[in-house]
């Protein structure tokens, strides 16, 4: 395969035309982000072509696989998310919209299981709903940078059950394993959820063809995902990785963050639960995860 660097001045000069060419024809968007991003797109476009010296065959490749995509894209399965999670396109996204901000808790990957119409659940419920995996308690507190505590952040959490599966996953519109809840007078909150466990992402697809072709697992760390939105501050999507998970080195969408990383504390049996609830002989985990909301505008 010829590079770049091989190839003739003239040959050269009648690639970097054609990118002059196809940049201008975006010069007149009357939307300048839109002008901004589109000539960009196609400049760092060309560059990959160019760069790899892409064969016809290899685009129509790409072609056919974003087809693909899209065949098997639906309500439920969203191809293009996992995609983008795994080309780390995803987290970069998240890093260019999330700059470090003193304490705040670190954001992560959205992923495609997040339901807008979670139960509503007060504080200290089971957001298990049924669903498979061991109890967990988790409990902490919701604070700006300063350490005052906010009262009435809406939390949402979701996680899959210990199958490996969201609730949405499952054909017969179950909700379980994710609610809605509100931090109280103190910022503080508390569930019962499920200690989470490592699954791998849907890999049935065109992207989990990609996976295998060059030899990457489609395993995420195991953990928890949190929303969380208070008025004049940063919306935070997150989760908690589990201390001590072999996956933690090699999440398949590149997740996980030390600070994120947090200890579930095994309980047994007969250990009294921190709500007194009893869990009729079955083991437990508790975590704590305290959470610092960066302010709307930086
Ligand atoms: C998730 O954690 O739910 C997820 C994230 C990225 C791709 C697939 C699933
Ligand atoms: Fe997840």
């Amino acid at each position: 395969m010829t590079a770049t660097a091989d190839i003739s001045a003239a040959q050269s000069a009648r690639e970097e035309e054609l990118i002059q060419t196809v940049v201008e024809s975006f010069s007149n968007a009357p939307d300048d982000r839109l002008r901004t991003v589109m000539q960009a797109l196609v400049r760092h476009l060309h560059a990959f072509i160019r760069d790899v010296r892409l064969t016809e065959e290899e685009w129509n490749s790409a072609i056919a696989f974003l087809t693909a995509c899209g065949h098997i894209t639906d309500d439920r399965r969203q191809e293009f998310i996992l995609l983008s999670d795994v080309l780390g396109a995803s987290m970069q996204v998240v890093a260019v919209n999330n700059e470090a901000y003193a304490n705040a808790t670190e954001a992560t990957v959205f992923g495609p299981f997040f339901d807008q119409d979670a139960p509503l659940v007060e504080n200290g419920a089971d957001i298990a709903f049924g669903a498979a995996g061991e109890p967990c308690w988790v409990e902490g507190t919701v604070t700006d940078t300063e350490g005052n505590p906010i009262a009435g952040a809406r939390i949402e959490v979701w996680e899959a059950d210990e199958d490996g599966f969201y609730d949405i996953q499952y054909s017969d519109d179950r909700k379980a394993a994710r609610a809605r809840l509100f931090s109280d007078e103190n910022g503080g909150y508390r569930f019962w959820g499920l200690t989470p466990t490592p699954y791998p992402i849907p890999y049935d697809g065109p992207v989990g063809k990609m996976l295998e072709a060059v030899g990457r697992s489609p395993m995420r760390a195991s953990h928890l995902h949190f929303m969380v939105t208070a008025p004049e501050k940063r919306t935070l999507v997150t989760h908690i990785f589990v201390r001590g998970d072999e996956l933690l080195e090699r999440d398949a969408v590149f997740g996980v963050k030390e600070s994120l990383i947090k200890d579930f504390v095994s309980h047994d049996a007969d250990e009294a639960t921190p709500d007194g609830r009893d869990l009729d002989g079955h083991t437990w985990s508790s975590a704590r995860f305290d959470i610092v909301l960066a302010p709307a505008d930086v």
